[in-house]
C-alpha cells in the first residue's frame, strides 16, 4: 500500500509505535506529502529533533500551527497544492488552555492559575504528554481549518501508553477520589479540620508557604471544572475511535520493535480503533546491483588495492547479513499482521531530519511498490 490509500476517507492520523523508530519524521514527510497532493494539512509534532524543527521552520515552541515556507522543499520536486501548518506541541501550555476553556469565569481561571499546587500538578500532568497531545488534535479538529492533520506521538517507553493514558487522567480528574474532595464534604472540609490545621499552621510559621490556603483554594476552583473535563475527555476518546481517524504504526525492524509494533495493532483491534496501515522505517536493504557485486570485481574496481577491496567486500557483508536479519524479522511481521502489507523505508546513509531527508522518507511513503523498487535501486548506499 502507499500512504495515499490509508488517508483515502481519513481525516486523522496518528502516527504511534515505539521509541526511536522515527514516527516524529515519518509524520512530517507524511504531512508534506498530503499537502503535496493538494490538502491543507496541520501537523502536530512532539519533541522533534533540532533538524527537524529547522526543516519545517519551527523555530519557537509556540503550541500554534504555523505555516510552513513550501521554498525549501520546492526545490528538491516536492511542490505542494495545499498548504502545510506545522507545531511542536507544548504540553503544559495545551493544559494551560483547556483549563482556560472549562474555567467558569475568568476570576476562577486566574484564581487556578496562581495556585502553587495546579502549577505543581499541571507541569506533572503536562509532563504526561499523552493526554495533551489528544487535546491538541481534538482542538485542532474542532477548528475546521484543516483537510487532514497528523499527529506524532510522544517518546513513551512504550507505544501503549499513548492509548492508556488519556483514560487514566480522565479516570483519576473525572473519577471518585477527585469527586469527593472536591465535594463540599470531602477533603477540602477535612483539610480545614482542627488537627489538620494545626499541621499547615505549623508549616506556614516554619516555612513561610500557606498550604492549607492553596489546598482549599485548589480544590474549591477545581470542582467547577472537573464536569467540564470528563465531558471532553469522553469527546475526545470518541475522536480516537471516529471512523475519519487512523493509526498508522511506525516501527523499524529491531526484534523488540517488532514484537511492540504487534502488541500495539492488538491494542487498537481491542479497543475498536482503526489501524490504517504499517510503515517499516530504518530498513536495511541491498539494491539490486550489490546482490551481484563478487570479490574479484570489487578488486578491479580498486586497482588492484586489495586492502582497500577486502574492508569494502567485509562492509557489504556485514551489510548481507544486517538485510537479512531484517528480511526475517519482516517476515515474522508479515505472518502476524495477516495481509497488511507495509510500506518500507530504508535506512537512509545520510540525515533524515533535514529537508532532503524529509523528501526522500516522503517519496517512499507515496509510492507504489513498483515505484518503491526503483527508488530503491536508485539509492546510493
Ligand atoms: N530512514 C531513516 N534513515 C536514517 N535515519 C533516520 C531514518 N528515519 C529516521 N531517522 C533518524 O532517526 C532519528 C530518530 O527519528 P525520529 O523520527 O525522531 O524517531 P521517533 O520520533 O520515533 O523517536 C532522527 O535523527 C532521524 O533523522
Ligand atoms: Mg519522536
Amino acid at each position: 500500500m502507499s500512504a495515499a490509500e490509508l488517508m483515502v476517507g481519513r481525516r486523522i492520523c496518528i502516527c504511534a509505535g515505539p521509541g526511536g523508530v522515527g514516527k516524529t519524521t515519518t509524520a512530517a514527510a507524511l504531512a508534506v506529502g498530503l499537502a503535496a497532493r493538494g490538502q491543507k494539512v496541520a501537523v502536530v509534532t512532539i519533541d522533534p529533533a533540532r533538524r527537524l524543527a529547522e526543516a519545517l521552520g519551527l523555530q519557537q515552541l509556540d503550541n500554534e500551527p504555523r505555516a510552513v515556507d513550501p521554498g525549501h522543499f520546492a526545490a528538491l520536486g516536492i511542490e505542494w497544492r495545499g498548504e502545510l501548518w506545522a507545531m511542536m506541541l507544548d504540553a503544559k501550555r495545551t493544559f494551560d488552555e483547556l483549563i482556560e476553556l472549562l474555567a467558569p469565569d475568568a476570576a476562577t481561571r486566574d484564581a487556578i492559575f496562581a495556585n502553587r499546587i495546579y502549577q505543581e500538578l499541571s507541569s506533572a500532568v503536562a509532563g504526561s504528554q499523552e493526554f495533551t497531545a489528544v487535546a491538541k488534535l481534538y482542538e485542532l479538529d474542532r477548528s475546521g481549518r484543516f483537510d487532514s492533520i497528523v499527529l506524532d506521538t510522544p517518546p513513551s517507553r512504550n507505544a501503549i501508553d499513548f492509548l492508556d493514558a488519556p483514560a487514566r487522567l480522565t479516570g483519576f480528574l473525572g473519577g471518585r477520589a477527585v469527586k469527593l474532595v472536591t465535594a463540599p464534604t470531602g477533603a477540602a472540609a477535612a483539610i480545614a479540620s482542627r488537627s489538620s490545621a494545626l499541621v499547615f499552621l505549623a508549616l506556614r510559621r516554619i516555612t513561610g508557604v500557606d498550604l492549607l490556603a492553596d489546598l482549599g483554594t485548589f480544590f474549591g476552583v477545581l470542582g467547577s471544572v472537573v464536569d467540564g473535563f470528563a465531558e471532553r475527555a469522553s469527546a475526545v476518546s470518541s475522536l480516537l475511535a471516529d471512523p475519519a481517524t487512523t493509526f498508522l504504526i511506525v516501527t523499524s525492524p529491531e526484534a523488540a520493535a517488532i514484537e511492540e509494533a504487534i502488541f500495539l495493532r492488538q491494542r487498537l483491534l481491542a479497543a475498536n480503533m482503526l489501524f490504517g496501515g504499517l510503515v517499516v522505517n530504518r530498513v536495511r536493504m541491498l539494491a539490486p546491483g550489490q546482490l551481484a557485486i563478487d570479490e574479484a570485481a570489487l578488486a578491479l574496481d580498486f586497482h588492484g588495492d586489495r586492502r582497500l577491496a577486502a574492508r569494502s567486500i567485509q562492509a557489504l557483508e556485514d551489510l548481507r547479513a544486517l538485510a537479512n536479519r531484517d528480511a526475517e524479522n519482516l517476515h515474522r511481521l508479515s505472518a502476524e499482521f495477516s495481509g497488511a502489507r507495509p510500506i518500507l523505508v530504508p535506512q537512509f546513509d545520510h540525515e533524515a531530519s533535514d529537508v532532503a531527508g524529509l523528501a526522500a522518507v516522503e517519496r517512499f511513503l507515496f509510492a507504489s511498490p513498483r515505484e518503491r523498487a526503483e527508488l530503491l535501486a536508485e539509492q546510493a548506499f
